[in-house]
Order: structure tokens, then sequence, then C-alpha cells
């Protein structure tokens, strides 16, 4: 009846209450423009490994692919540590990404008006960020041939940080137009002083970037970019990674958003786009009520807007949510060590959550 289909897919730890509060936001949002969303479950990850299936179950993949969007939570925890690579809940996202083609992953890192005490950083450092890490998701390390086998001296391991042309030519394209649309600076991460793999990166950018004459593009190496990110974060716009650099510079990044419990991401490309938020399953706090769903409402959000196309039903949910931390509700990983500060209540996912509904409602 074209009503649009979503696939929630929980997964472990908090995984499963954040994506609770991100499908009713997404409702309520939907309901307040007159539209309709149907939603569908299904397991992956641990959740799957303890119904006796495996981490990505052949019938979640297909509701994925039929899907128009996917929502997933997170996958992980230390049940499942103990198990070989390819029977751990991460292999199943991994190759829930592969299936559905993603390859560029889009993590915005904003910081919102009010938050600014709350970050480690100090206040004036972090006000204004407002940059874009451009993750390529399908290759490098993640996906390259990897191995441990006995060498004379005791055992041998290896990972490989593999790309073809291609891969790199679509996640830079990608990024160029990603940054035209925004402040038209973009900016490589790599380790050309050292990887031939970065090299070639900076060779495909520099082949590709007069296609963009309005887009104001630099290069620096991933150690001095970590440093700089938190020295002076305003400085970027659009950051191009490779898969591992892009994991790990978003979680620093999340430090300039207050918490990582605050960052979506979206991972598109292919048909179906797949949405989450960027922390894990945070098992140090999952079923205590108290995960931050932000990251997860975004995320719903930036699905709304890049898989349904409705740009409106997105911007009722990030309204909601700044004016929401605007009147000072937080979760407890927004609270500042020394404390919070005078007219801040600290609430748990739940409340928040009804707080942020109610907005989107108004
Ligand atoms: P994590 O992001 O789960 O947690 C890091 C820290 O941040 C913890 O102290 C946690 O309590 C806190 N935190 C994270 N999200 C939060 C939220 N929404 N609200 C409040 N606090 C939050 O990272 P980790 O501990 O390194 O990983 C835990 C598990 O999650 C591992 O199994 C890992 O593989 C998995 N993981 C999965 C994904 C994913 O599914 N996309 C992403 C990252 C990690
Ligand atoms: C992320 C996570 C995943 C990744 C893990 C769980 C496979 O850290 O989404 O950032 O490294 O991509
Ligand atoms: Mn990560």
């Amino acid at each position: 009846d074209g009503t649009p289909v979503v696939l929630l897919l929980g997964g472990d730890g908090i995984g499963p209450e954040v994506v609770e509060a991100a499908a009713a936001c997404m409702q309520a949002a939907a309901r307040r423009l007159g539209r309709a969303i149907r939603l569908e479950e299904a397991p992956i990850g641990g959740a799957a490994l303890e119904m006796g299936l495996p981490p990505l179950p052949e019938p979640t993949l297909r509701m994925a692919l039929d899907a128009d969007a996917v929502l997933l939570g997170a996958v992980g925890g230390p049940r499942w540590d103990g198990l070989p690579g390819p029977q751990r809940p991460e292999a199943g996202l991994l190759e829930l990404r592969r299936q559905l083609g993603v390859f560029a992953n889009v993590r915005p890192v904003r910081m919102f008006a009010g938050l600014e005490t709350t970050s480690p950083l100090r206040p004036e450092v972090v006000a204004g960020t407002d940059l874009v890490v451009v993750r390529e998701l399908l290759g490098g390390l993640y996906y390259g041939p990897r191995g441990r086998r006995q060498g004379p001296g005791g055992p041998v391991v290896f990972d490989t940080l593999e790309y073809d042309q291609a891969q790199i030519d679509r996640a830079a394209r990608f990024a160029l137009e990603m940054a035209r649309r925004r402040r038209r600076s973009l900016t490589l991460v790599d380790k050309a002083n050292v990887l031939e793999s970065s090299r070639m990166w900076r060779e495909r950018v520099q082949a590709l970037a007069p296609a963009y004459p309005d887009v104001a593009v630099s290069f620096q190496y991933v150690d001095s970019c970590a440093m700089r990110l938190v020295r002076e974060p305003r400085a970027f716009d659009v950051l191009l990674c490779e898969n591992m650099f892009g994991d790990i510079l978003s979680d620093e990044a999340a430090v300039l958003a207050g918490s990582i419990g605050m960052l979506p991401s979206a991972s598109l490309g292919g048909r179906v786009g797949l949405y989450e938020p960027v922390h894990g399953s945070a098992p140090d706090i999952a079923g205590r009520g108290v995960a931050n769903p932000i990251g997860a409402i975004l995320a719903g959000a930036m699905l709304l807007e890049w898989s349904l196309g409705w740009r409106d039903a997105a911007a009722c949910i990030e309204a909601a949510v700044a004016r929401v931390l605007a009147d000072g509700w937080r979760t407890g990983d927004l609270v500042p060590a020394g404390g919070p500060a005078p007219g801040v209540s600290v609430v748990g996912t739940q409340a928040l959550t009804d707080r942020i509904l109610a907005a989107i409602e108004q």
C-alpha cells in the first residue's frame, strides 16, 4: 500500500533500548506530518546467536534487502568475545553492511547549543563544532585477507589493508558531493608518508577534485589530524577517511559533541540505507534504562531524510532534540565530572525520550 517499511535490528546491550526510543520518534514525526511507517523487527548479532542462529540470520538479511531502510542498535558484548572471528556478533554487522553495499558511512558531529560545558574539552574549543566524517565502510583492514599461521619463531598473524581504485573513487566522489552541499571543504585523512594505500587515496582525490572546483581539498596525516580534531575542531567540514581511520576518529570526535551517545550515522550507497548510532552495545550500562537515546534518535531522523525523502520529518525530530537539550534535559553520560550545572535535569532513557516525543508532537 506504499507505506514505507523500516526494519529494526535492536541487537545487543543497549541496542534494543535506544532503537525502541528512535522508532517511537520516527513514528511520532511521521504521524505529525500525516504519514505512516511500517516497522518490522529481526534478530542480529548476539541476540541471534542466543537463538541458535548465525550472527546474520538468512531471514534477517532478506528482510533488510526488502526493506526501505534499516535501523540498527548495536551488536557485541563480553558474552561472545571468546568466539572465533566469523562467528562473532560483529561479523553479522560487517556482513550486513557488505550485503547492502553501503560503502559510505556518514557520521555528523555537531555540538548542540547548551552542551558546551558537558565536554571534557573547553567550551570555547568545542562550541560551534559542525563536521562530518565520511568513512569508507566496505574496504581496508575490515575486509582484506587475514590469517594466523605457525612461523619458525612462533605464530604469525596478518590483516591486509586493500583498496581498489573503484572503491576509493566512489567514496571520494561521495565525500566531494557532501562537501559541496556543506561548507565546501574536504580533508582527506591518510598516512601517505608510510602507506601505499594512502598514496593511492591521495592520487585519486587529486584526480577527482578538479571536477569540484568549488570544494577546497586538503590532506592531513591521521596522527596529526587526531590532535588537530581536539585542538581546533571548527577547522574541519568534511573528513574523508579509509575504514579504520574513520572508525577511530569518529569515536574521538564524539568528545566534541559531549558524548558518544549523541552521534548518529547513515551508511549509504546501496539501494537500502543502514542507520546506526555510532556507539556500541555499552555492556557496562545495558539493562539499566540510562542509555542516551539521542544518537539513535538522530539516526532515525537521518533515515527519514535520506531513505524516505522526508526532510520535514527529520527536521521535526532534530528540532525536538535541540529543544529538549536546551531545556536542560540530559542522560547521565552528558553530566561533566563536576556534576550537573544548575537548571539541568538528569533523567533516564524513557523520560528523555518522552520529552522528545512531546516536543515532536507540539
Ligand atoms: P561502547 O560504545 O559500547 O561503549 C563505550 C563507553 O561509552 C561505555 O562506557 C558506554 O557505557 C558509553 N556509552 C556508549 N553508548 C552510550 C549511550 N548511548 N549512552 C550512554 N553511554 C554510552 O564501546 P565498547 O565498550 O568499546 O564496545 C562494547 C561492545 O559494542 C563491543 O562488543 C563492541 O564490539 C560493540 N560495538 C558495536 C558497535 C555497533 O554495533 N555499531 C559499535 C561499537 C562497538
Ligand atoms: C562501529 C563499530 C563497528 C566497526 C564494529 C562493531 C564492527 O565500531 O560501527 O563503529 O568497527 O565498524
Ligand atoms: Mn566504532
